[in-house]
């Protein structure tokens, strides 16, 4: 039984769905047919979305959903990289909070983010809780100050003139700690930035790219954020921490066989960036 149908009064047999899709349509004498299922199809709904006589209707999609595309937005190029460089990672916020409909706006970014083989495998946890935010907080610190203070420990048996990437890393996670340990003693919280909102992008680890997604999702949001006169910053500490620290993992409670794969907090701005900063150029091989 085929997923997806071409209702044959309204096919032209222009054969835009089998050049797009050769692996669930084919063409022979003209006569377009079809078999979509798990083998072939990814349920990516271009077939319906590219079909110029509306023939082609996927049975695990929902037809109502395929809102004509309209006259496609255009961008400026010049426009369009300012607004990238002026992205900023903010994490001044004002104590507004965020109303929910506009936190269901960028979810809704999300969800039309791509995702390998489509799996739409992102899931998002929001937090806007105080207590709750401090609870992952204080665990996530908790975290840095047992590492930091193990990094310590072997920093103490290393010979003091290596400069390995191990010696490195450890000095790093030493730094972290004490930074960390100083923020919270004058009530700073290093981890959330005291952002009113924060989200946890998750993903099951056996699928599809699980990071990749995470990440599109959560780079999406954060652009689409900019819009709404919202700023953001990516939030790596947290998923160290989740990853390797059982207890915040225990307070997240991902679903099992889950991973926090990328964190965003958001909120409105309370600093205004003046000037662009300036950045190394890219180190490109042209093959
Ligand atoms: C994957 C990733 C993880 C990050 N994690 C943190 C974090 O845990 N805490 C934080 O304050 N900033 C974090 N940042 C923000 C970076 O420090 C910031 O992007 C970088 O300094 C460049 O500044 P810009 O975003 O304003 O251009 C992270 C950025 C990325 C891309």
């Amino acid at each position: 039984m085929s997923w997806v149908s071409i209702d044959e009064g309204k096919c032209n047999g222009c054969g835009i769905c089998a050049i797009r899709c050769p692996r669930c349509f084919s063409v022979s004498e003209d006569k377009i047919s079809v078999q979509a299922d798990e083998n072939c199809c990814i349920i990516c709904g271009h077939c319906v979305s590219l079909c110029p006589a509306d023939a082609i209707t996927h049975s695990l999609m929902d037809a109502e959903n395929f809102e004509p595309v309209g006259v496609p937005v255009q961008y400026e190029p010049d426009d369009f990289m300012r607004f990238i460089r002026q992205r900023r990672s903010h994490r001044h916020f004002k104590s507004k909070a965020v109303p929910k409909k506009i936190i269901q706006q960028l979810i809704e970014a999300a969800r039309y983010a791509p995702t390998g083989s489509n799996v739409q495998s992102v899931e998002i946890i929001v937090v806007e809780d105080a207590h709750r935010k401090r609870i992952l907080s204080d665990l996530s610190v908790d975290f840095f100050a047992e590492a930091g203070a193990k990094a310590a420990e072997q920093l103490r048996t290393m010979p003091v003139e290596s400069r390995t990437p191990a010696r490195l890393q450890l000095e790093k996670m030493v730094r972290y700690r004490n930074n960390m340990l100083q923020a919270k003693s004058v009530g700073y919280d290093p981890i959330f930035h005291q952002a009113p909102v924060v989200l946890m992008f998750h993903s099951p680890l056996e699928t599809t790219t699980p990071k990749d997604n995470c990440v599109i999702a959560s780079t999406t949001v954060g652009l689409f954020a900019r819009t709404l006169g919202l700023e953001s910053t990516y939030i790596g500490l947290l998923e160290i921490a989740a990853r390797s620290y059982p207890p915040l993992a225990e307070a997240i409670g991902l679903p099992t066989g889950h991973q926090v794969q990328s964190v965003l907090i958001t909120g409105y701005p309370k600093l205004k960036f003046l000037r662009h900063v300036d950045r190394n150029p890219i180190k490109v091989r042209w093959d």
